[in-house]
């Protein structure tokens, strides 16, 4: 065992030195944590008893989706699924984020346009993409994340207002609001430039806090504050913590690290006692900056944007156990471009991608679902 982790320690760093960014990660044979000296929580088979066989769905792009034009939506920054299935978009309308929007001390510097002035959330019909729902005019100013919890409630994050907002599902008034607007802050009552939210079947949440903050921050379900991650002597800086996802059967939050190039898993101690206390972190060098993540039972999946001309904007298939990319996959029709979001539905069957440029949305039919063993992996471009 110790020559082999010895060896793979060896490998790693001839890989490395040779520069290569397209490693093939192999389970059997390659392992980051042994190649990092972290412990690896994968090998504690009581927590994950399934590792031998994994079960992961092979994307495919639904071709002619939405089945009619979508009108003009601009940068789509979000995507959720409600309870119904059908995707919910947040969308910045003609606003654009960019060099110009903010100021060094992070404040937003176009509020004299006021907010956007079209309906900013979009509920599309899973099956046909007709739009089925529409709200949230004059209310946001720089949309970013969107999730919807299993109850329907939608909670959105506006980096430019600093604040996030839990909405019933047809959005007339938020029922909670956090952050002070338009004013970016570090202390728990502030919020600064806040990307994504998770939400938890006992009402516990997180917000990612976000582009200046570079914490998560969790909240009980009255909205107060209970956690911070990184807290005091913890081995966990984030840069840009971008998009956030729950795996409550194993009590693992994971952070799209966007400035890091990696997800990085923690538990969420939404269970006691807390089954493990060491970050999972997955950053093969041909992932670059992974810019959100969604999950379904026990994997996570995840999207980059541009980061280099050698890195292939791509979605992967992550493995949080294996601390590894167990696929990797794209579009066939077009390339993505600047993926934002990705939502997979709760079964598993459907999941979206959106981008910001071109404001567009894919949909991939994950309805098949394979080995992981028998498929195998695929090395990262
Ligand atoms: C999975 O969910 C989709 C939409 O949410 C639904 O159409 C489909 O019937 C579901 N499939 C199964 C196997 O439950
Ligand atoms: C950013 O803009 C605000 C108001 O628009 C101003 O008060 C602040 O001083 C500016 N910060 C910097 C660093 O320019």
């Amino acid at each position: 065992m110790a020559s082999n982790s010895i060896m793979y320690s060896l490998v790693f760093i001839l890989l490395v030195a040779g520069g290569y960014a397209n490693i093939i990660t192999d389970l059997k044979d390659f392992a980051y944590s042994q190649a990092n000296g972290e412990t690896h929580v994968w090998d504690q088979t009581q927590v994950y008893p399934g590792l031998h066989t994994q079960m992961i769905p092979i994307p495919r792009e639904v071709f002619g989706w939405p089945h009619v034009p979508l009108p003009f939506l601009g940068q789509i920054a979000g995507v959720s699924i409600n309870l119904q299935g059908h995707p919910v978009l947040f969308h910045r309308g003609k606003r654009v984020w960019d060099e110009t929007s903010f100021n060094a001390s992070f404040i937003f510097q176009q509020t004299q346009q006021g907010p956007v002035s079209v309906d900013t959330v979009i509920t599309l019909d899973s099956a046909t993409g007709v739009i089925i729902d529409a709200w949230g005019a004059d209310r946001f100013y720089m949309p970013h994340g969107c999730t919807v919890d299993h109850q329907g409630f939608v909670w959105l994050t506006d980096v430019a207002l600093h604040q996030v907002f839990k909405f019933t599902p047809h959005g007339k008034s938020p029922l909670l609001t956090l952050g002070s607007p338009l004013e970016p802050g570090s202390d728990m009552h502030h919020l600064c430039m806040p990307t994504s939210v998770a939400v938890a079947s006992d009402g516990h949440f997180f917000v990612a806090d976000g582009y200046c903050n570079a914490r998560v921050l969790k909240y009980n379900a009255q909205g107060h504050v209970t956690r911070m991650y990184p807290q005091q002597n913890e081995h966990l800086s984030l840069l840009i913590p971008h998009s956030i996802t729950l795996l409550e059967r194993q009590d693992l939050l994971c952070i799209a690290d966007r400035e890091k190039r990696r997800v990085v898993c923690v538990s969420s101690e939404l269970k006691t006692p807390v089954p493990y206390s060491t970050a999972l972190s997955i950053q093969p060098p041909g992932m670059g900056r992974v810019f959100a993540v969604t999950s379904v039972g026990d994997l996570v999946f995840a999207v980059n944007g541009p980061t280099s001309p050698q890195i292939a904007v791509q979605g992967f298939t992550i493995s949080p156990f294996r601390e590894a990319v167990v696929d990797a996959w794209a579009p066939t029709s077009v390339r993505f471009r600047n993926p934002h979001d990705i939502a997979i539905n709760k079964n598993g069957t459907e999941m979206y991608v959106v981008e910001t440029t071109p404001g567009r949305i894919w949909k991939f039919d994950t309805s098949q679902w394979v080995d992981v063993n028998e498929f195998g992996f695929v090395p990262l471009e």
